[in-house]
């Protein structure tokens, strides 16, 4: 039967690298972007090497809850059963930014807007008979020892590094808690060390000396290519019986360590709560 994905921020980068993939794999793609012209120019640059590829645009700016809710709304109707969503969308900002509710725009983007379309996605991924949710994490959750919560918006602490790291921590913790909540007919979860990418996620309204380490940094040798980064998603997206392999974390299509406090429920479930309040959820599940 034929299954459907959505994938966010497939306009570019990794994103698009699994659009590409699962596109050519018969899946349904709902290819979500927030300018309209990237995500005309994704999709059409899918159907150029794949004309009968199944393609829809969804778009949504994620540093919006009202906009993160409409997609929901929009994505419900047109996938009443979603068998995937990769929560792919992902910043990282030189400057320190705030959402119109007062949130470091990193930590909206990269983590609440996560949390908060997993649990408004749930109805259609749990008419799916093995509904995943695939959380685009990073290595980089390793750089701090836990979340700031007496300062999330890192003020008169702000560096890119820094607030990135703690999104990518909260998207670890937020994997783990929601295995340890999550019921039967619940999607399993996975989060995602994708490797270092060459992407343009270091290039995007970011200060000249961070463009410049961004482009020095992916350029090393070793570094994946989009397509590279994307294989784990995809594995995790595609391979059949991966449900009791639910809430790990996982590099180079293989279950490995996170860091220490990516362990620590107390942190995981005050992460939740407070993420709980700031997207207005009540009950998750
Ligand atoms: N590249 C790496 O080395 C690396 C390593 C570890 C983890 N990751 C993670 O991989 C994921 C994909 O990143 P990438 O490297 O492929 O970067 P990318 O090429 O910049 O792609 C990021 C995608 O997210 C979208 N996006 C950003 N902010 C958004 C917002 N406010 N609302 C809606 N969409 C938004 C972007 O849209 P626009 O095109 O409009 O900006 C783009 O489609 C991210 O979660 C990132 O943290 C990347």
């Amino acid at each position: 039967m034929k299954k459907t994905v959505l994938i966010t921020g497939a306009t570019g980068g990794i994103g698009l690298a699994t659009a590409q993939d699962l596109a050519g794999r018969g899946y349904t793609v709902l290819l979500h972007g927030r300018s309209r012209a990237k995500a005309e120019a994704a999709r059409d640059q899918i159907l150029a090497a794949q004309p009968t590829a199944d393609l829809k645009i969804v778009m949504a700016d994620l540093g919006k809850l009202d906009e993160v809710r409409r997609l929901a709304e929009e994505v419900l109707i047109l996938a009443p059963t979603l068998d995937v969503l990769v929560n792919n969308a992902g910043v990282w900002n030189s400057r320190q930014e705030l959402t119109a509710e007062g949130v470091e725009l990193t930590f909206a983007v990269n983590h609440l807007a996560y949390f908060l379309l997993g649990h408004l996605l749930l109805p259609a991924l749990r008419k799916s008979a093995d509904g995943r949710i695939i959380c685009v994490a990073s290595d980089s959750h390793k750089q701090i020892p836990g979340i700031f919560f007496d300062n999330l918006n890192l003020d008169g602490n702000y560096h890119g590094l820094r607030a990135y790291a703690q999104s990518k921590l909260a998207n670890v913790l937020f994997c783990y808690e929601f295995e340890r909540r999550r019921g039967a007919a619940d999607p399993a979860i996975f989060a995602v060390q994708p490797g270092l990418v060459q992407t343009d996620i270091g290039l995007k309204g970011n200060t000249w000396l961070h463009r410049l380490a961004w482009k020095v940094r992916r350029q090393m040798s070793g570094n994946k290519t989009p397509a590279e980064g994307a294989a784990t998603s995809i594995f995790l997206a595609t391979e059949p019986g991966l449900a009791a392999q639910s809430g790990l974390y996982w590099d180079n299509c293989r279950p490995k360590k996170s860091y220490s406090s990516s362990y620590d429920k107390d942190e995981a479930r005050i992460l939740w709560e407070l993420t709980e309040e700031l997207t207005g959820v009540e009950h998750y599940f």
